[in-house]
């Protein structure tokens, strides 16, 4: 499937199956309710609240100290510890699950059941039957379902998407990623769930092409949960992709090369200035008629620092949920985009566990 397919909008459907949110003479607003104010749960309230045309209704925590936060920073939100309460709220179109892993599934089927758009969190879900199931709910009630592939929507990736569409780096070699630090141990996830989205989502955003095969390697130190993996992912034409995540690394870093025929890129997540450096670099194989040895030549030219949109990738994405569902828009990040990266998920844990048996997608 192509990229452009994916963002294809939905056919327009009757008045009457038509959420509240984006009936004719409904108001122009979108009300949200967000379930999980622990790390994450408070960058989306701040941002959904600054969007003009949304509004947090209410913010749910079944921790009290979360709540005592949210009532600091937010006077006038509602507040609850019972996420049922959100759900069924008639005076909320879509809810944010900011939650747990494990709890992603849960609350977005009764979110869907109740007719509430869902925004979730990565990794969409814990299995894919999960996520086919939420899709299905989601497209029988005519619901958005967007995940939150948070990176999708940061300057450095929609700057990389465009080198590779409009053909800057030629047909691509290699994706190459590095997502290290120390921590966050998240206590139901391992590295291969908690960082790994955020690279298979990039890549599933900038890869065209469906993976073929998976294979995953890893060690778990603390507890029964891998704290560092290396996945490698082939496709069918020669693109490899290979990605190392770990929690046991003293020094965060965020690198990512990527490998084209005619340019070659560094995107560095942390540098303030210079996320990316676009090198034209390259190698070049001839084999003349007689001549026994390979040719190779190197061509070393300009290396050139596009300019990355700074604005904050939440906002941009925020943004987009609210304005898919005024417009009854299907988002790019949608169930499918983050099945795709869940599938990816169980095909490298099964590798994982097998160490390093090669599963096929
Ligand atoms: N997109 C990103 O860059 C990004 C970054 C960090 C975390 N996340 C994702 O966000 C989600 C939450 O991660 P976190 O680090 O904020 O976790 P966290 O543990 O810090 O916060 C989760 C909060 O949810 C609350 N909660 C759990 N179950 C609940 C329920 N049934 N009802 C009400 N409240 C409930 C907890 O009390 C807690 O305050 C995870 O899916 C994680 O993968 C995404």
């Amino acid at each position: 499937m192509s990229i452009d397919s994916r963002s294809t909008p939905q056919p327009a459907t009757s008045v009457m199956d038509q959420p509240q949110a984006t009936r004719p003479g409904a108001t122009n607003t979108v009300r949200v309710g967000v379930i999980g104010y622990g790390y994450w749960g408070p960058n989306i309230v701040r941002n959904l609240h600054a969007i003009a045309n949304c509004e947090v209704i209410s913010v749910c925590d079944k921790n009290p100290a979360a709540l005592k936060r949210a009532q600091r920073a937010y006077p006038g939100v509602h507040l609850t510890s019972d996420f049922a309460e959100v759900l069924r709220s008639p005076d909320i179109d879509a809810v944010a699950i900011v939650t747990p892993v494990w709890t992603h599934f849960e609350l977005a089927k009764a979110a869907l059941e109740n007719g509430k758009h869902v925004f979730v969190e990565k990794p969409f879900t814990s299995t894919s039957h999960q996520a086919e199931e939420l899709i299905e709910l989601a497209e029988r009630k005519n619901l958005r379902i967007m995940v939150d592939h948070t990176f999708l929507f940061s300057g450095a990736v929609r700057k990389i998407r465009d080198l590779v569409e409009n053909g800057t780096m030629g047909p691509l070699y290699y994706y190459d990623s590095t997502r290290v630090n120390l921590g966050l141990f998240q206590h139901d996830v391992s590295v291969l769930w908690d960082l790994a989205p955020h690279d298979l989502s990039i890549m599933d955003y900038l890869i065209a092409e469906k993976p073929e095969a998976v294979v995953a390697t890893g060690s778990n130190h603390l507890n029964h949960l891998a704290d560092m993996a290396f996945i490698t992912v082939y496709f069918r034409s020669n693109i490899i992709a290979h990605f190392n995540v770990n929690w046991l690394s003293p020094v965060k870093v965020r690198n990512t090369l990527i490998g084209g025929k005619d340019k070659m890129l560094v995107w560095n997540d942390l540098d303030p200035d210079e996320k990316i450096k676009v090198y034209d670099k390259g190698v070049a194989i001839t084999k003349a008629e007689g001549v026994y040895d390979l040719l190779v030549s190197y061509r070393s030219g300009d290396v050139w620092g596009p300019k990355v949109d700074s604005t904050e990738a939440l906002k941009v994405e925020l943004e987009y949920f609210v304005e898919c569902i005024l417009e009854s828009k299907t988002p790019s990040n949608d169930g499918a985009a983050g099945l795709r990266v869940v599938r990816l998920l169980e095909a490298a844990e099964e590798s994982l566990q097998a160490r390093g048996k090669l599963v096929m997608i």
